[in-house]
């Protein structure tokens, strides 16, 4: 009917309205006080829904004639082919689960939902009450991350409600996520399939299946002559309300230079946050200190990286280091949301 239900995903949860009706598309918006430039993400729980609102033609699938176009044919080495043998062997992989593909959209995709672009990003999460709530609610959710704009994504249905309550008409509560970082959105419409915001979907993981895949080059810089291609990847999103500064180099140096800057801003007055990990917890002697979890176990290290963003608000810090965090499968995700989250500030700490 065009409310608007906030939902778990096994990345983060969504705030979710029918992805085929502008009015939700438009209250969605609303709620989060996100631009109406930035694009959202329609949900989907069975794979055959996808070639109803994205322009492309699975192969083995029968078309709408009944035709079965499996037979090799004069136009099999067509782009729209192509096209479709990529998300057949994407959604094969991955499919329900932490993917998302930009494609050329179809006309029934309000243009208020795709912010006025012609192409839609489609994902199938994996979350049985997500899948559940898609397919009662007639098969299209379209689903931002349920925070207020600009803050960290909600990975508990507390996080929504403090963000959102009030705003929205129900909250589904299915615990904390699984994963804890957005999906990873990779787009399709160009001529080598391009990361526009990794996660926990490796590059090399989609370069197994796909032949090939890029980092798009304006996540990588902060050179403003490449902007992300991803609307929402040029905002100073997962902002906490603190200054936040990465220290990078050795462990060691790490450690010391964290150590030093927050005993120098604790005696200065400032309320000092320190992001560390189990190995390193121990080792400071200033401020507040959280460890995101163990070097050895990134899944939870994504896993807690919001909430503990979350808490340093809560608790009025206003500033943060962090250790970065190179891990192997998620390290890119991660240090994409810690840089963005600090604005580009990162200190060398050196060897
Ligand atoms: O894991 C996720 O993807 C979560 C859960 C709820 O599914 N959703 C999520 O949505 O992170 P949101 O709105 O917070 O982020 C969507 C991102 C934005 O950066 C947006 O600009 C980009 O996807 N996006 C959406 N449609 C696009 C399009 N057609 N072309 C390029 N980027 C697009
Ligand atoms: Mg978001």
């Amino acid at each position: 009917d065009g409310g608007l239900a906030a939902f778990p995903t096994e990345t983060v949860y969504g705030l979710g309205g029918d992805a085929l009706n502008a009015q939700a598309a438009k209250k969605i918006y609303a709620a989060k006080g996100r631009p109406s430039d930035n694009p959202l993400i329609v949900h989907i729980a069975k794979l055959e829904d996808l070639a109803r609102i994205a322009q492309v033609e699975l192969p083995g699938e029968n078309t709408p004639d009944g035709q079965n176009r499996t037979e090799p044919d004069p136009a099999g080495e067509s782009s729209g082919h192509a096209l479709g043998a990529q998300v057949r062997r994407l959604a094969d992989a991955f499919w329900p689960g932490p993917l998302t593909m930009i494609l050329p959209k179809r006309e029934c995709v309000p243009s208020a939902t795709t912010g006025g672009l012609d192409t839609v990003a489609v994902r199938m999460p994996s979350h049985p009450a997500a899948l559940a709530l898609i397919e009662s609610a007639g098969g299209f959710i379209a689903a931002p991350s349920a925070n207020t704009s600009g803050r960290p994504s909600p990975t508990t249905a507390m996080h929504v409600k403090e963000d959102l309550d009030g705003r929205i008409d129900v909250i589904i509560d299915g615990g904390e996520v699984g994963i804890g970082l957005e999906s990873t959105i990779v787009d399709l419409t160009g001529d080598v399939p391009t990361i526009l915001r990794p996660g926990y979907i490796s590059q090399e993981m989609l370069e197994e299946v796909l032949g090939e895949a890029q980092m798009d080059r304006g996540l990588l810089s902060d050179d403003p002559a490449f902007r992300p291609k991803a609307p929402g990847m040029k905002y100073r999103h997962y902002a906490p309300k603190a200054q936040m500064f990465i220290v990078e180099g050795t462990p060691g140096a790490v450690r010391r230079k964290i150590d030093e800057l927050a005993g120098q801003d604790a005696k200065a007055g400032k309320k000092v946050g320190i992001l560390a990990s189990d190995e390193s917890e121990a080792e400071y002697h200033y401020g507040i200190i959280r460890s995101v979890g163990s070097r050895s176990d990134e899944i939870t290290i994504a896993m807690h990286l919001y909430a503990l963003l979350r808490e340093f608000d809560a608790l009025g810090v206003e500033c943060i280091y962090s250790e970065a965090f190179h891990t192997p499968q998620m390290g890119q995700a991660i240090m994409n949301r810690l840089i963005k989250a600090a604005g580009h500030r990162i200190i060398d700490a050196g060897a």
